[in-house]
């Protein structure tokens, strides 16, 4: 996946050589310097090998479930009219603080294990299901615990600008400081968090509020994300860009000034075919523009109860393509090169290349175009973390 070679930058009949979890060597087979002649070989002809995938946007830690709100939704009620009605995020937010931290653990694992299963290395996870400091602080807590339980590297984003939970009816702002800002920095002394999140949505956060939140996060030194332009445009992009963002995501009412603000802020625009898919929107992510304006494009589940129960990252791929109209090259690169840019993590994730960590998922395949292509069929013949079998 390094740019300006092949597309995918593809090696054919190549050899890579790892030492100390790190890509040490690559190129092709018939090149291999002799001093690799003393490694231990693995034989992985016939198939083709990519960076491990990373799902840059997840929130797989929650209890319960929207199964209800799923035949809701079937029956014709719209997302943001249970949202309004206290269901949505607030329902997810009831069971999630009902659930002790080892019973998330329990819960999680699953859904974490799904995407591992497809060559996932690296995952992001929210918090903001808890919206209260200790619940959101359980979330993070939760995250970490999850990291040392599998071969994988998680990195957390705190999302406790998500909804404004009953507590704080109409009192946005207080709800920000005494629990959004309040909680950042219990977090942030924790180090349970690795980057600041928010809603920014007429049935969530203005601009104005999330603005409060960046500063707090800037004088922090976090890097800051934001859902924005998911069901209309406030201007979220725009604003996320003059903070530097790392990523906006979303991005279904994303319009011209916002993708200039993008393109100039070097801010990835995260898709996420999943919610567009499950909330069956009628308004497409204007990818063609994004393209057009050299905005870098990311893609991942945003694995979630409610708007994209969707725990498949190849699917996610897919859906990118025949839904959103990435060509397959742009989902694969979505969910490697610049998922990694969205965590900030460029420099050492997302692309074989030497000095960066050798997380590798050996598919079954003869082309890489094959990864979005298939619907429900995993090719994944080994997972390598950081250089070590991992499944
Ligand atoms: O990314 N857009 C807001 N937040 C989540 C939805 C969370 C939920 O419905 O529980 C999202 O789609
Ligand atoms: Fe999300």
């Amino acid at each position: 996946m390094e740019r300006d070679k092949n597309p995918y930058g593809l090696i054919p009949d190549a050899a890579l050589a790892v030492t100390d979890g790190m890509i040490e060597w690559i190129g092709k087979q018939d090149a291999v310097p002799s001093p690799y002649d003393r490694y231990e070989r693995v034989d992985l002809t016939g198939m083709t090998v990519t960076p491990g995938l990373i799902d840059c946007h997840t929130h797989i830690v929650f209890g319960g479930d929207r199964v209800h709100e799923f035949e809701l939704r079937l029956q014709g009620t719209d997302y943001q009219h249970i949202a309004k009605e206290g269901g949505g995020i607030l329902s997810t937010m009831h069971a999630t603080r009902a659930a002790s931290e080892d019973e998330l653990v329990q819960s999680s694992l699953p859904r974490l294990d799904a995407l591992l299963a497809e060559g996932v290395c690296m995952v992001e996870v929210k918090s903001g299901y808890g919206l209260r400091v200790q619940d959101e602080l359980k979330m993070m807590r939760v995250a970490r615990r999850l990291a040392a339980m599998r071969p994988v590297r998680i990195v957390t984003s705190w999302l406790a600008a998500h909804a404004v939970p009953p507590e704080y009816d109409r009192r946005g702002d207080a709800f920000i400081e005494e629990v959004v800002l309040a909680g950042l920095h219990q977090a942030h002394a924790e180090g349970i968090v690795d980057a600041v999140d928010g809603f920014c949505d007429p049935i969530a956060f203005s601009p104005a509020q999330v603005t409060r939140i960046f500063e707090v996060a800037k004088s922090l030194d976090l890097p800051v994300r934001l859902h924005t332009e998911q069901f209309a445009n406030l201007g979220g992009a725009q604003m996320a860009a003059r903070y530097g963002a790392l990523s906006v995501d979303h991005l279904e009412y994303l319009d011209r000034e916002g993708i200039r603000a993008l393109s100039e802020s070097g801010t990835v625009a995260v898709l996420l075919p999943g919610a567009y898919y499950t909330l069956r929107q009628s308004q497409a992510p204007p990818v063609q523009a994004l393209r057009d304006a050299n905005v870098p494009m990311a893609v991942a589940t945003d694995g979630n109860p409610g708007s994209s129960p969707l725990f498949s990252i190849l699917t996610a791929m897919n859906m990118a393509c025949t839904l959103l109209r990435l060509t397959p090259e742009e989902a694969l690169a979505g969910t490697t090169v610049e998922a990694a840019r969205v965590l900030g993590l460029q420099d050492h994730y997302g692309t074989l290349s030497v000095g960066k960590r050798a997380d590798l998922a050996v598919w079954d395949i003869r082309h890489p175009a094959e990864l979005a292509y298939r619907i429900g069929f995993n090719p994944l013949k080994m997972r390598v973390n950081g250089g070590a079998h991992a499944g």
